[in-house]
């Protein structure tokens, strides 16, 4: 499988490319609309067919390129889980639904509690899961209908039940931290290892940090696919 995986240094976002290489047949996931014209162009140089667009959840830190990729490439479709209010989603997926991209595929997994719309992406070896769960971190739960009880529920039994050599590509990461593995997680992450749920809603509730710098441009821009000229109206 041909794998990018690309980063927005302002706001710590990772965009992953994926592709198969003899159909060409490609896939992105939650692409930063500041970044559109590099990966409009990696994706012309490598000769791919953008087929879907996917987002993780609506997110609260960036504004999607999904809208601007589209002008690039028309034919591919946005994809956002049902429970994320994003009318303007070509598909709406649900828990289970395995996208197909060449031989290769993505299945669903939904993972809320960052948000309601949460989901995981797995295919064999990989998850991408979003801000469901980060790199000895996870995703906050105290905007945007968080709710740490469904956070650690979508965690614990959804992403820890995958095989423990699972590769987990999350949706930012703040340290440096390009990947980690499900094992690694389930060991080592301070807010799940060895903890009960309780002790995890406690952790959350207590977190303090700041809002998102963009947050307010961000999710009205999100939920029209990253389109601004229809947010701000
Ligand atoms: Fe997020």
């Amino acid at each position: 499988m041909l794998f990018r995986q690309l980063y927005d240094q302002e706001t710590s976002t990772y965009t992953y490319l994926l592709a198969d290489e003899d159909s060409k047949e490609a896939v992105i996931i939650d692409s930063v609309l500041e970044q559109v014209e590099r990966d409009q162009k990696l994706i012309k140089e490598l000769q791919l067919n953008l087929k879907y667009i996917l987002e993780t959840h609506v997110h609260a830190d960036h504004i999607t390129g999904a809208t601007e990729l589209k002008k690039s490439f028309p034919n591919a479709k946005t994809i956002v889980h049902s429970k994320g209010g994003v009318e303007c989603a070509d598909i709406h997926s649900t828990d289970g639904m395995e996208i197909k991209f060449g031989k290769y595929y993505l299945k669903v997994l939904s993972t809320p509690g960052h948000t309601n719309g949460c989901v995981s992406y797995y295919t064999e070896g990989m998850v991408f899961t979003g801000d469901a769960l980060l790199i000895r971190g996870c995703g906050r739960t105290d905007f945007q209908q968080g709710d740490p009880s469904k956070l650690y529920d979508s965690i614990t039994q959804k992403i820890f039940t995958l095989p423990d050599n699972t590769l987990v590509y999350p949706g930012h990461d703040y340290k440096g931290f390009t990947c980690s593995s499900v094992w690694e997680e389930k060991k080592y992450n301070p807010r799940l290892a060895n903890k009960t749920k309780d002790e995890f809603i406690l952790i959350m509730n207590n977190l303090n940090l700041p809002y998102p710098k963009k947050i307010q441009e961000s999710v009205p821009a999100n939920l029209k696919c990253g389109n601004i000229k229809l947010s701000d109206a």
